[in-house]
């Protein structure tokens, strides 16, 4: 049996009000608190929900999440927010490197390291997200993508930085899509990421780091991709934004 956690993650994006929010949290919170979920549970809320969402809910049973934090530590940086910051409102987990965010937002590999020395030094689990776009896939560089996004932001770390790492491999051209990639697919390049770290930390360590996948992943498809030996659960954008539909994914490990 494996000894790594299964983690379904929400990542909320740019959606929901505040009330919506806590609405969508609270239904949740009640749900699984009658039905006690067989993995970890995270949802990614906005900044500014993640206060009042981590104070309504059971934050042992549900993990709370930022979808981003600054590079910096403080200071006079208008508009960001830090990592202390998001670790001071009881939230325990953030989300970073996610495509949007390499491609809207020009986040680096170096910028992305920062991000995550600053996350780990304030107690936050990183859930780094990677993976390759479309004409990447097409030219089957999708390994080489993988891995110079974890060696460019994560391999300095050391052993015991590394594995609090969650990883969450998501195709770019399986987001929001509704183009799911194969649990053949899924489970070749989550083997091929998990041998990586094997290379650079050892089995152990390996063994231990529980990798998502992310891209259209739904209630429908949920079981079929997390039967995976490789595959730890899920990264889910859409269909985190309803309480049934997330359910029916948590539910792919009942
Ligand atoms: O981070 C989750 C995500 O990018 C997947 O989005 O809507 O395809 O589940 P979606």
């Amino acid at each position: 049996k494996k000894m790594r956690k299964n983690i379904v993650a929400g990542n909320w994006k740019m959606n929901m009000t505040l009330a919506e929010g806590m609405a969508l949290a609270n239904e949740l919170n009640e749900i699984l608190a009658k039905e006690k979920p067989n993995c970890d549970v995270v949802i990614g809320t906005p900044f500014i929900h993640l206060a009042s969402v981590a104070a309504a809910i059971d934050t042992n049973m549900i993990g709370v999440a930022a979808q981003n934090c600054a590079d910096k530590e403080s200071g006079a940086y208008t508009g960001e927010v830090s990592a202390a910051m998001v670790a001071s409102t009881g939230a325990k987990y953030v989300i970073l490197g996610h495509s949007e965010r390499r491609a809207y937002y020009h986040e680096t590999a170096e910028i992305l390291k920062e991000k995550v020395k600053l996350a780990l030094a304030n107690g936050l689990t990183p859930i780094f997200c990677i993976g390759e776009v479309l004409e990447e896939r097409e030219a089957g560089k999708q390994n080489e993508v993988v891995y110079s996004q974890l060696a460019g932001s994560l391999y300095d770390l050391s052993v015991e930085d590394f594995s609090k790492i969650v990883l969450a491999y998501e195709p770019v051209w399986a987001i929001g899509t509704g183009k799911t990639a194969t649990a053949e697919q899924a489970q070749e390049i989550h083997a091929y990421i998990r041998s990586t770290i094997v290379e650079k930390y050892g089995q152990e360590i390996a063994d231990n780091t529980s990798i998502l996948y992310g891209g259209s992943c739904k209630a429908s498809n949920a079981k079929e991709l997390f039967a995976n030996p490789d595959v730890d659960g899920g990264l889910i954008g859409g269909a985190s934004l309803k309480a049934a539909d997330f359910k029916g994914i948590i539910d792919a490990f009942n």
